[in-house]
């Protein structure tokens, strides 16, 4: 059986074989660079380069990530260039954008989202 780590790198990968991408793009996600290509999803972009977890729920802070992959469930919410509540599986990647997790705990179990 695969540990998470080798699941993970076997999916953090793009296609490489009969894909035209756009542009290279650069933005960060918790402060660490990601590289993204034009026309990219931030989820697409976030789990290429191996990363799962987007947010917290706002019960028992559980991590959530990418679910249905069409903007319906809204477990891919992340916090873009402060903006919360972004759907990152909706969300084109923009040149130089700032993600972070978006965490609960920090604004505090009685406010709503
Ligand atoms: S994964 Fe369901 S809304 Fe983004």
């Amino acid at each position: 059986m695969k540990t998470g780590t080798q699941r993970n790198a076997r999916f953090a990968r793009r296609l490489d074989r009969n894909v035209t991408r756009g542009r290279p793009l650069e933005f960060t996600y918790n402060g660490q660079p990601v590289q993204a290509y034009e026309g990219e999803t931030i989820a697409t972009a976030l789990i290429a380069a191996g990363h799962w977890i987007f947010h917290e729920s706002q019960k028992n802070s559980e991590p959530r990530g990418v679910y249905c992959n069409i903007g319906v469930c809204h477990s891919c919410l992340i916090i873009v260039d402060g903006e919360r509540n972004v759907r990152a599986c909706q969300t084109p990647v923009v040149d130089g954008c700032r993600v972070e997790t978006q965490r609960y705990a920090e604004r505090g179990r009685d406010e709503k989202v």
